[in-house]
């Protein structure tokens, strides 16, 4: 029986409605990808406010890798409603926040002490590893990378690489943060192919200590270890190893920011554990229990750098969303979430393999486990991407049941981030859907265009 269901055509008139509303009461700057506004959600689902049902390709972008409204975070957010809502746990402090510590430090690759500190999204937890880092190194320099996404506030903007919608005309950002290629085989900025590369890109580091910025001036590497907003990109599996080692060599530390590829969406736990690596500092967010929460994981000496009172924030580590974050780890520990994530993401690919074979517009298909991608382009040739294509492929989708989210520097990646949970129905479904909307806006290939 289909999952999708809908009722009116998209957005219905209720959701139309809102939009009139949200334009006059809300700033444009807040993009919205679908013009439907929700109703209710459960696992894999949602539906919105004019009875239409959708699959969620997005799950909050990223947000929700055990679900929709699991009943085991509904009924742990519930017990702690009765209990308090807020306190600050800088005034008085609550075990629950002391217990999800320890559970990440016990979580997060790497056997050595730890310590974890908790806050509210995801650009505050990568603001705080760049202060802890910095106070640790007595260093200034940061090293981002090409690509890459590590959020909205003014430190995490001057990280971030994509340059519209996300940096422009927000200018002056913070200083000492310094910009290398990731490791985009598919786009190589330095036109090499791996394995010949030999891992040219990461080995390249030395030379940017030579000409960029001094290795005694840096105080660490901050990296996304499968990229998210950037696309999806997933590099070659002893990239990780070979950059830490540089960095280590150097004094310099290791941060990954797992905030989208964390709590189980690749496959792992964490997407450093596919890589058989160990950051000195770990920050994840989003599935971390799906209520606005982050944390900062690190060795313990790392952790202890900053001084007493020099990390917190009034809401950081709130009650509700520790509550949340410990019966998401509870599930992860129960069910078969990470094997799923690995079924789903072979299933993704199996389908987009077939339509690589009949439409060029297929550039790549890429991913670690449930964090998957196609790359769109205009020819297999050209590489020139495909982004107006990719848009309407997505509005084909959420105007017939499925809410998809598109990512890369050049907005042609579609991407999944779809709750773990999902049915091999309901992919299948949701997988229709996006194979329908590829072929609404290609021609097959070998097909002449009629003129
Ligand atoms: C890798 C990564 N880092 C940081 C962030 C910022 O997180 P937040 O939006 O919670 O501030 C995001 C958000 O998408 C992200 O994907």
């Amino acid at each position: 029986m289909s999952t999708i269901h809908l009722r009116t055509q998209v957005p219905g008139p209720k959701s139309k409605a809102l939009s009139e509303r949200r334009a006059k009461a809300v700033p444009r700057g807040l993009s919205h990808g679908t013009p439907i506004y929700v109703a209710k959600a459960k696992d894999a689902w949602l539906e919105d406010v004019d009875g239409n049902r959708y699959l969620d390709f997005a799950g909050g972008i990223g947000c929700l890798n055990v679900g929709h409204r699991r009943d085991e975070v509904v009924d742990a957010v519930k017990d702690q409603l009765e209990c308090f809502l807020h306190t600050c746990v800088q005034v008085t402090p609550y075990e629950s926040y002391v217990r999800l510590a320890e559970r990440m430090n016990e979580a997060t690759p790497g056997k050595f002490a730890k310590k974890t500190i908790f806050v509210n999204t995801g650009a505050e937890a990568v603001e705080n590893a760049v202060k802890i880092a910095r106070a640790y190194t007595k260093r200034p320099g940061i090293i981002a990378f090409e690509d890459a996404f590590h959020g909205r506030t003014m430190m995490t903007l001057a990280l971030t690489s994509k340059t519209h919608p996300y940096k422009a005309g927000f200018a002056p950002f913070p200083s000492e943060v310094y910009r290398v290629p990731y490791a985009y085989c598919y786009r190589c900025s330095y036109s090499k192919t791996y394995p010949s590369c030999d891992l040219y890109c990461a080995r390249h580091l030395e030379d940017t200590f030579k000409r960029v910025v001094a290795n005694e001036e840096v105080a660490a590497v901050i990296a996304e270890p499968v990229l998210g907003e950037g696309g999806f990109v997933a590099p070659p599996a002893d990239y990780f190893k070979v950059l830490i080692e540089l960095c280590h060599k150097h004094g310099i530390l290791f941060i990954a920011d797992e905030v989208q590829s964390g709590l189980g969406r690749t496959g792992a736990l964490f997407a450093s554990e596919r890589y058989g690596i160990e950051p000195d500092i770990l920050v994840t967010a989003k599935s971390l229990g799906g209520l606005p929460l982050a944390a900062v994981t690190g060795r313990a000496e790392i952790m202890d750098a900053p001084g007493i009172g020099g990390l917190g924030g009034t809401f950081a580590g709130n009650p509700l969303s520790c509550a949340a974050a410990l019966a998401v780890l509870d599930l992860f520990e129960r069910e078969n979430l990470l094997a799923r994530a690995n079924e789903l993401g072979d299933q993704f690919q199996r389908r987009a393999r077939e339509w690589q074979q009949r439409w060029e517009i297929i550039g790549d298909i890429r991913g670690l486990g449930g964090m998957q991608a196609l790359e769109l382009v205009k020819s297999a040739n050209s590489k020139a991407p495909a982004s107006d294509e990719t848009k309407k492929i997505s509005q084909y989708c959420y105007e017939h049941g499925l809410i998809t989210i598109t990512a890369g520097t050049y907005s042609n990646v579609i991407r999944v981030l779809v709750p773990l949970v999902i049915t091999n129905e309901q992919m299948d479904e949701a997988m229709d859907v996006l194979e329908a909307g590829i072929a609404n806006v290609c021609e097959p290939k070998g097909a002449v265009a009629l003129v």
